[in-house]
């Protein structure tokens, strides 16, 4: 049999926004995986290259990747073995969705390559069974992202039901990610610290946030997405987690961010910025300075809103 070939681009991915605990997800323009399937006799084979590579298993089971990959060969009886090549160009560990791109990446390409006409929710369900591997839950949030691009909101669980919004023209975005060594099961940790029980004025307060955010999205309206981005929950439960964070919270607001929060499970933060009245580079440089003064170097970088995984070869 010839052998296959599908190359995928994935994006960054950052969860919950603020107020959205696994509920919203914004796809990245910057940075990417790149995942290349190619068809082999049996089994599923993983090679990965690229950021952080030396940190990620290349057992197909605790692979974010390979998981999917298994799951879809056996579900749809795929006379076929795989081999997956993964070039991060996303740090692993960094609450950039990294784990999602590459599952969002496997399940775009296997559906491309077997002519399999699944629809972006079928895609979304394959590619959060990756995510038990690195997170170990099924959360949609990353991966919803990852697959569909710009803003998703996860309107159901069982069922799974999503809302994917465009995000406005004038949103872009700061993102710092502290040079830090996370552990392998820094998700489950981040989640762990999560309070089960919330007081009402807790609640109401993240749900008006919540709902104006995705009210900003439907509406175009930066302003409202960015100044709602504010989580009174989860957030100050995670702080602690994340170095530096009061100041590089209090930096980017002060360079003129509209909103700062965590970046899914940390330690990355991100930050919304209105591009007619923001400079997303002047911000990213003092989210930066905020992790440095803290005392932990950082990368930072300006991106905007970008769209899903997508086929860039056969
Ligand atoms: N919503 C998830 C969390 C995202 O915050 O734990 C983790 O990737």
């Amino acid at each position: 049999m010839p052998v296959k070939q599908v190359t995928v681009k994935a994006p960054a991915t950052s969860a919950n926004l603020g107020p959205g605990f696994d509920v919203f997800g914004i796809a990245l323009e910057q940075p990417n995986d790149q995942v290349m399937l190619s068809t082999i006799r049996e089994g599923v084979e993983m090679q990965v290259s690229g950021m952080g590579a030396k940190t990620i298993s290349l057992i197909p089971e605790k692979n974010t990747a390979g998981r999917v990959a298994e799951a879809m060969i056996k579900d749809f009886k795929l006379k076929t073995g795989l081999q997956i090549h993964v070039e991060k160009g996303i740090f692993p560990g960094k609450g950039l969705g990294s784990s999602a791109a590459s599952a969002a990446a496997v399940a775009v390409g296997i559906n491309t390559m077997f002519e399999l006409g699944l629809s972006n929710k079928q895609l979304i369900v394959y590619a959060a069974k990756g995510e038990v591997a690195s997170a170990g839950s099924e959360h949609a949030d990353n991966v919803s992202a990852a697959v569909c691009g710009n803003f998703v909101l996860i309107r159901s669980y069982h069922p799974l039901e999503i809302i994917n919004l465009e995000c406005p023209k004038d949103m872009e975005l700061a993102v710092a990610m502290p040079k830090i060594i996370t552990p392998p099961n820094k998700t489950e940790k981040a989640r762990a610290v999560v309070p089960k029980l919330v007081p009402l004025e807790k609640h109401v307060f993240n749900l008006s946030r919540a709902v104006a955010m995705a009210a900003g999205f439907a509406m175009g309206d930066v302003d409202i997405i960015g100044k709602s981005m504010v989580d009174d929950i989860v957030e100050p439960a995670r702080a602690s987690l994340v170095p530096g964070y009061t100041q590089v919270r209090e930096n980017a607001l002060n360079a003129g961010a509209l909103g700062v929060t965590i970046s899914g499970a940390g330690p990355s933060m991100i930050a919304i910025i209105n591009r007619r009245t923001g400079d997303a580079s002047k911000v990213a440089a003092a989210m930066r300075e905020g992790f440095q003064s803290s005392g932990y170097d950082a990368d930072a970088f300006a991106t905007k809103p970008g769209k899903g995984s997508y086929v860039i070869g056969r």
